[in-house]
């Protein structure tokens, strides 16, 4: 609604208690790198100004962490973007969040997938949610035994199948605690659906030697990779600003009658 969606990345990594941000990212796209660094002619200006209130908002956005940039030279997948920070992970667990999944939930759902590792002494935590039937080859799908409500030791998973032969309709969402076995894993990855390097086929390598737990997380979650879903998710971040929510409403009320 009002920040870039890969803020809302940010954001959710930070209440989580990350500090340490990596950014995979490509040609072209220096807004990024700007956005999460210090402004300071739009600082000066508004200091200048006297506007406290979008100062502080401005600082806020650097100060949610340390920035480090990857770049994707070419877009061969998820497995390879995240391959790309091999080197700056390093030997320690890790998360991925994907920024066009906005997820509004109550608590963090990277705070909660934190919580889960740590109560079911997982190795991965992958967040998932059901799907319609109709929907799953546009999933990565799991094949789950449950062990709780809501929790899944996952048993394999499927990238994009075809409804007749997904193995659940249990999808994995853009959000993941990795261990850093999946950087082998990666790279031993051939290219798999839509000829990139899938994450989800790097995962499903490690099933068999470590934990890897789907979580059905509490929250509402938007494709904001679709324009529907982008739009249903600035509408829902709107109607909770005390300052837009009211005309928003009136709006919303006046094109329903229509
Ligand atoms: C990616 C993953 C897929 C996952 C999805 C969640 O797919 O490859 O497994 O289910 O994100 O949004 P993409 O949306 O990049 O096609």
């Amino acid at each position: 609604m009002d920040k870039p969606l890969i803020q809302h990345g940010v954001e959710e990594a930070c209440a989580a208690g990350v500090r340490d941000m990596i950014i995979v990212t490509g040609r072209g796209k220096y807004a990024i790198e700007d956005h999460f660094d210090v402004a300071y002619e739009l600082e000066a200006l508004l200091q200048k100004k006297g506007d406290g209130k979008q100062l502080a908002t401005v600082q806020a956005i650097t100060e949610m962490g340390d920035f480090f940039y990857v770049r994707q030279n070419m877009p061969l997948g998820l497995g390879h973007a995240v391959l790309r920070t091999m080197d700056l992970v390093g030997e320690e667990p890790f998360a991925v969040i994907l920024s066009d999944d906005v997820i509004d939930s109550k608590v963090p759902v990277l705070r909660q997938m934190i919580d889960v590792y740590e109560r079911y002494s997982a190795d991965s935590v992958l967040a998932i949610q059901r799907v319609p039937r109709e929907h799953v080859s546009r999933y990565g799908i799991i094949k789950g035994k449950k062990i709780a409500e809501g929790v899944y030791e996952v048993l394999d998973m499927v990238e994009k199948p075809k409804p007749a032969k997904a193995p659940s309709d249990l999808a994995i969402i853009g959000r993941y605690i990795l261990s850093p076995a999946i950087f082998p894993a990666l790279q031993a990855t051939r290219p798999g659906a839509g000829g990139e390097i899938q994450l989800t086929d790097a995962i499903r390598t490690l099933v068999a030697r470590e934990r890897v737990i789907g979580y059905e997380f509490e929250g509402e979650r938007y494709d904001a990779g679709n324009k529907l879903g982008f739009l249903m998710a600035n509408i829902t971040f709107a109607l909770k600003d005390p300052e837009l929510s009211p005309g928003l409403r009136d709006f919303l009320a006046r094109e329903r009658k229509r």
